[in-house]
């Protein structure tokens, strides 16, 4: 019998999970409806505010999906079945059957509480919902709703296929039920569900935040990006600073660093050149090429 982890309701109170739905079709969007198909192996519905952005999302997760199955890394069976599982809408009336709704839409609160306000109008009486937020309150999202009891913080990292961890958050009326179910559900999702206190960016972006201020902090002083990176390759980090932020993606990065500084003020910098990149629309800090290679764009050099 594995041991219950900290702070956990008995698994008894967890209830089935037999269709998930995902609120965005982005790349946090689309990693979590694959994730969900094919380790949960129910139905999965996308939704996002056009049809252009839905069928990215579903593109994603069959493209990745064929990809695992290039790689032998599931069987051909698995790889239909998985792919069968998802599908995408622009409604979130596609929802009314869900028993567990995700959102990763972007990281601006108001944004989060309209979306969670639309879904209370449609969702069933049961139904959980969950926020991937990575820096803001579940708290104060779920100020508003009708059943505040409903809502918990499912905090993944990227890629979401591969790292381990789940930060479960608990605000102060999540009903023993939903933190039950969440940690069932990151058992079988095959992730290390951990319960961290709702105040900024939680703990792993928060410890994460001290080192990449210093890099930010350091790129906005001159260092380009790419000697920061050079530098900090052989400290044995499974990613350089600047990889990594190109992964995460820049608007996510510069959410929370301000919602970092928000809270603890100068400890944590939030890096101007940061907030001009993004200004300027460039999303990653790298360009790949057709090999996988990655390169800086002088536009990111010359700031
Ligand atoms: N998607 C899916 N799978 C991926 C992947 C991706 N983007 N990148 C790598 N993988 C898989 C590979 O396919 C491989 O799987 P396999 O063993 O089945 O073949 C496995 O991961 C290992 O990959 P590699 O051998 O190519 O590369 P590495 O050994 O360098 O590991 C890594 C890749 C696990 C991504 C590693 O570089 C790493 O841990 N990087 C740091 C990631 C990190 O810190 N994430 C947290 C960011 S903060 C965040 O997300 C919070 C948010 O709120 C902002």
């Amino acid at each position: 019998r594995s041991k219950r982890p900290a702070g956990a309701p008995d698994r008894k109170l967890a209830r089935p999970v037999t269709k998930v739905g995902v609120v965005g079709a982005g790349l946090m969007a689309g990693q979590l409806a694959l994730l969900f198909a094919r380790q949960l192996k129910v139905p999965v519905v996308l939704t996002d505010i056009d049809q252009a952005r839905v069928n990215k999302g579903v593109n994603y997760v069959h493209a990745e999906v064929d990809k695992l199955l290039a790689r032998k890394r599931i069987s051909a069976d698995a790889a239909n079945r998985t792919k069968a599982l998802v599908s995408g809408s622009v409604s979130k009336e596609a929802f009314a059957d869900a028993d567990f709704v995700i959102e990763a839409v972007f990281e601006e609160l108001n944004v989060k509480k309209q979306v969670f306000a639309e879904l209370e109008a449609v969702v069933s009486e049961d139904c959980i919902l969950a926020t991937n937020t990575s820096s803001l309150s579940v708290t104060a999202m779920a100020a508003d709703l009708k059943h505040p009891e409903r809502l918990v913080g499912f905090h993944f990292f990227n890629p979401v296929a591969v790292m381990p961890l789940l930060e479960i958050v608990r605000a102060p009326h999540t009903d023993d039920a939903v933190l039950a179910t969440a940690f069932d559900l990151a058992r079988t999702l095959k992730k290390t569900g951990v319960l961290v206190k709702d105040a900024a960016a939680f703990v792993v972006n928060r410890i994460l935040l001290r080192l990449m201020g210093e890099v930010t902090a350091a790129f906005d002083e001159g260092t380009p990006a790419d000697v920061a990176d050079t530098a900090l390759k052989p400290m044995g980090l499974p990613m350089t600073p600047f990889t990594l932020l190109a992964m995460v993606g820049l608007p996510v990065a510069q959410h929370v660093q301000e919602s970092l500084h928000a809270a603890f003020g100068d400890r944590f910098p939030v890096s101007a050149n940061l907030h001009k990149l993004i200004d300027n629309g460039v999303k990653g800090l790298w360009e790949e090429g057709p090999d996988g290679s990655r390169s800086i764009p002088e536009s990111t050099l010359s700031l």
